[in-house]
């Protein structure tokens, strides 16, 4: 291994590249990465790299987002089967009669999504923004797409909204249930829970905190408490294991086999060949453009 990693260094040097990762990557990416972080930060990361060439260590949406964010870099990705079961559960067809069942309600899109989606939508919004971006629009009522659970958390926040959900959600954060924070709470009484809003609202709200990935790494940091049980994506407790070795951490074992797709062996391979590439058409790249645009604005 500690070959590949000299070998990925030498290659991110001579092609000027930047290798950006998601929290839920393999521990040992973090060994090449230049940014780890949740969507938010790495969409403000793809957005002002001055790098040639992005690696992109998550999923397939996160790629293509940071194609439309950075159109002059070249965006490659590890494994292009890295897909997310969240972003196919919506679908163009779908998301334009829900438009017209509901003439002039602004949809706010999760970025767990296509280009395609993004570019029909009003705004974006990422698990870190969610509620203030909702919370920012004059309409009463607002359509939030394509996470149910995320749309349950965004109403829990502001009951003065009406807020029409899409019928989506993520396989990994569906499966956290509440019989395990129970059990879970039993067990380790002195821990604090930290859940993801993609979890069921029962599970968001028996926890103390219900944050994005990266803002679970700032709660431990700020949070004196030495154990914590964490409902998300289960390789979460390995980078927060990482970033804070004296700290405890438990979870519920569900893991986004996708997210995994992405090895050392094919970031060194994406670095050698440039491919494969993302990229998004360019009529349709700018109207996500825009919405990911709105959502920087708020
Ligand atoms: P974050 O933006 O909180 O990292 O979430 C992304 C994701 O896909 C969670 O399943
Ligand atoms: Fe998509 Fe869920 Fe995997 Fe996140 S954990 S990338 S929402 S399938």
């Amino acid at each position: 291994m500690e070959n590949l990693v000299a070998e990925i260094s030498r290659l991110k040097q001579e092609k000027n590249a930047i290798i950006l990762s998601h929290n839920y990557q393999r521990t040992e990416i973090f060994e090449v990465a230049d940014f780890i972080g949740d969507s938010l930060g790495l969409c403000q990361e793809a957005k002002t790299t001055k790098a040639d060439l992005i690696v992109f260590s998550g999923v397939h949406f996160m790629a293509e987002s940071a194609a439309i964010l950075n159109p002059d870099k070249k965006v490659v990705i590890p494994d292009p089967e890295a897909g997310c079961a969240m972003a196919d559960m919506i679908d163009v067809e779908g998301l334009l009669a829900m438009k017209a069942k509901y003439p002039g309600v602004p949809v706010v899109m999760y970025v767990n999504s296509t280009a395609e989606i993004k570019a029909e939508s009003d705004v974006l919004c990422t698990s870190a923004n969610a509620v203030k971006v909702v919370q920012s629009l004059s309409e009463k009522r607002v359509i939030c797409a394509p996470d149910k659970n995320l749309a349950d958390f965004i109403q829990s926040k502001i009951p003065d909204k009406e807020i029409i959900p899409w019928d989506g959600y993520c396989p990994i954060h569906q499966r956290l249930n509440l019989d395990y924070v129970k059990q879970a709470r039993k067990r380790h009484p002195k821990a604090k829970i930290i859940a993801h809003p993609e979890c069921p609202l029962e599970v968001s709200e028996a926890a103390d905190y219900c944050l994005s990935t990266s803002k679970m790494v700032e709660a431990v940091k700020n949070d004196p408490a030495k154990e914590f049980i964490v409902m998300t994506e289960c390789g979460m407790i390995k980078r927060l294991q990482k970033v804070f070795p004296d700290r405890k951490f438990y979870t519920l074992c569900s893991m986004c086999f996708d997210m995994k797709k992405n090895t050392l062996e094919k970031i060194r391979d994406c670095l050698v060949n440039e491919k494969p590439v993302v990229s998004v058409d360019p009529a349709v790249s700018g109207k996500a453009l825009q919405a990911f645009e709105r959502m920087f604005n708020i």
